[in-house]
């Protein structure tokens, strides 16, 4: 997606009239963003605001405080672990342990081919299936180690 497309999309969702206030687009238009951009760059942000006729730093406080959106570049899929108390009690920190060393990568970093990025998840309300991933909108519930390379496979990995 060009920034002028992604102009236009901000343009439609306001012109939606969904909400009485600027700034609930806000998430939504950063959800589109978050979709089709590596990251949410301070362009980005910047034609969400001019749209939506917002200040660029109320964009950037939204952009900021919500874990599932990148301002710096990711991976084509993000894997998310949690490690909160469920999921934690259940061996999330060894599921986490196992991505790490198969991607060759630590959390919050991504592989050299582009293709995974790494990351610690605060809970999901997936506790019922601890320890519970997501690859990109991907659920996987009761994660075991054994399993991890083949969640991997199923997105390309060659390991
Ligand atoms: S603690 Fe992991 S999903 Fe809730």
């Amino acid at each position: 997606m060009t920034l002028e497309e992604f102009r236009e999309k901000v343009r439609e969702l306001k012109n939606s009239g969904k909400y009485p206030v600027a700034r609930s687009y806000i998430l939504p238009a950063l959800w589109i963003a978050e979709k089709n951009f590596p990251a949410i760059t301070h362009e980005v942000m910047k034609v969400v605001a001019e749209e939506l006729g917002v200040k660029p730093v109320e964009v950037e406080e939204v952009a900021e405080f919500y874990a599932m959106f990148h301002t710096k570049p990711k991976g084509k899929y993000v894997i998310r672990v949690c490690t909160n108390l469920s999921c934690m009690l259940c061996g999330g920190e060894g599921i986490l342990a196992k991505f790490s060393d198969l991607l060759g990568i630590s959390p919050g970093e991504t592989t050299e081919d582009g293709l995974f990025t790494l990351e610690v998840s605060e809970c999901m309300g997936l506790c019922d299936g601890a320890p519970a991933v997501t690859v990109n909108e991907e659920r996987f519930l009761k994660v075991t180690s054994e399993k991890v390379p083949e969640i991997l496979r199923k997105f390309g990995w060659k390991g």
